[in-house]
């Protein structure tokens, strides 16, 4: 068997519990899992940057959309397992796919072979390893756009999937037109990149920041989607559309079309745990009030701050009163403004698990 160019060694199943298939050793694969294997190091840490922070609730809301019930569950595009905690379950076969030996082996180490552990490969996504209608549910984050041609990808999803199966795809995207679409553009296209200036290659960063805009708004993927044969369960959308998260259900035989609605009956297969709204409605209005008070209080020590700067040749201090009064003006404007900037993002993101 070749070597893969970007791994030493070729991992022990035994040891490492991961399985290495030949199709993983395809040329056009080889070159994408030879970029993420060289990122693979700080890749999560600036996928957290990147997301400002808000990638583990967009997760959150990809777990609990995969049925509770499902018991063989594949998350696809892997990478270094970060999604595969929220879906382990007591007896649930659990698999991990990815074309990249060095987020894979990231994985393992994370996750261990023991217990409901996941099983881990090296594997395809053209090509599963599985017979079909085999898996249950599969999520995917941020791997569909690497996925091309997508239509090819969504082919084999729906082979491996039984019918009535779940596909949870959790993608960034580009910008739609809005008022928001110059600063979404300037973040996708700028910031990213230069972020990406930290991570051990920074030219798989513009890579990123290019395969954001070759996605598209999620419009062209959703008639790839009614074209594979699945149907819409429910699509959401997270700060201002930068990412969205689609839930949709493989047809039995039919495809083609917009993409439709799940029917309600099929809806119910496997107990969708979308959360209860009564909870869901607690959590914004709370939220939603704490973000208030947080940005009047922002307001008032703005206020306050610019009163004192007025006023204060004519206040007669001492000097320890006047570094005090500076002191616990400035930080508590950098603290409430901190504050009031997580509360509304939380906001803009999905209710926490639970
Ligand atoms: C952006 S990372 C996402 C990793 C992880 N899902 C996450 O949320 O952080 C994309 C992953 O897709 C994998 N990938 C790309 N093309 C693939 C293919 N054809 N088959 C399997 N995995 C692939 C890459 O190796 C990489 O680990």
């Amino acid at each position: 068997m070749p070597d893969l160019p970007h791994v030493p060694h070729e991992p022990d199943p035994e040891t490492s519990g991961l399985r290495v298939f030949p199709a993983s050793r395809d040329h056009a694969v080889r070159e994408m899992a030879g970029m993420f294997d060289d990122v693979s190091g700080r890749y999560d840490l600036l996928n957290s940057v990147m997301t400002l922070g808000q990638d583990r609730a967009w997760r959150a809301a990809m777990w609990r959309a995969v049925p509770e019930a499902a018991g063989v569950v594949l998350d696809l595009c892997t990478g270094s397992g970060v999604s595969l905690g929220g879906l382990r379950r007591p007896g649930r076969i659990l698999l991990g796919v990815d074309a990249s030996l060095r987020m894979l082996e990231l994985a393992a180490d994370e996750h261990g072979p023991w217990g409901w552990a996941p099983r881990l490969a090296c594997a395809d996504a053209f090509r599963l390893p599985f017979r079909d209608g085999a898996l249950d549910a599969v999520t995917i984050a941020f791997g569909m756009r690497n996925l091309r041609p997508r239509t090819g990808a969504l082919a084999e999803l729906a082979r491996v999937l039984a019918p009535g199966g779940t596909l949870v795809v959790l993608e960034a995207t580009a910008p739609r037109p809005g008022p928001l679409a110059p600063f979404h553009r300037f973040y996708a296209r700028r910031v990213i990149p230069f972020l990406g200036r930290l991570s051990p290659d920074p030219v798989a960063y513009r890579y990123l920041s290019a395969s954001i805009f070759e996605f598209g708004t999620g419009e062209e993927f959703e008639r790839d989607l009614a074209a594979g044969g699945f149907a819409l369960v429910e699509r959401r959308a997270y700060l201002f559309g930068a990412a969205r998260l689609w839930t949709v259900q493989r047809l039995a035989g039919e495809a083609g079309g917009t993409l439709r609605n799940a029917r309600p009956r099929a809806r119910g297969r496997g107990n969708f745990t979308q959360g209860s709204h009564a909870a869901e409605q607690e959590w914004r209005w709370w939220t939603s009030t704490r973000a208030v008070v947080s940005a009047a209080l922002t307001g008032s020590l703005l206020w306050a701050l610019i009163t004192w700067v007025k006023w204060r040749p004519a206040i007669n201090l001492e000097p320890w009163q006047d570094r005090i009064f500076w002191l616990l003006i400035v930080a508590g404007l950098a603290g409430f403004s901190i504050r009031t900037l997580v509360l509304v993002l939380r906001l803009l993101g999905p209710p926490p698990p639970g």
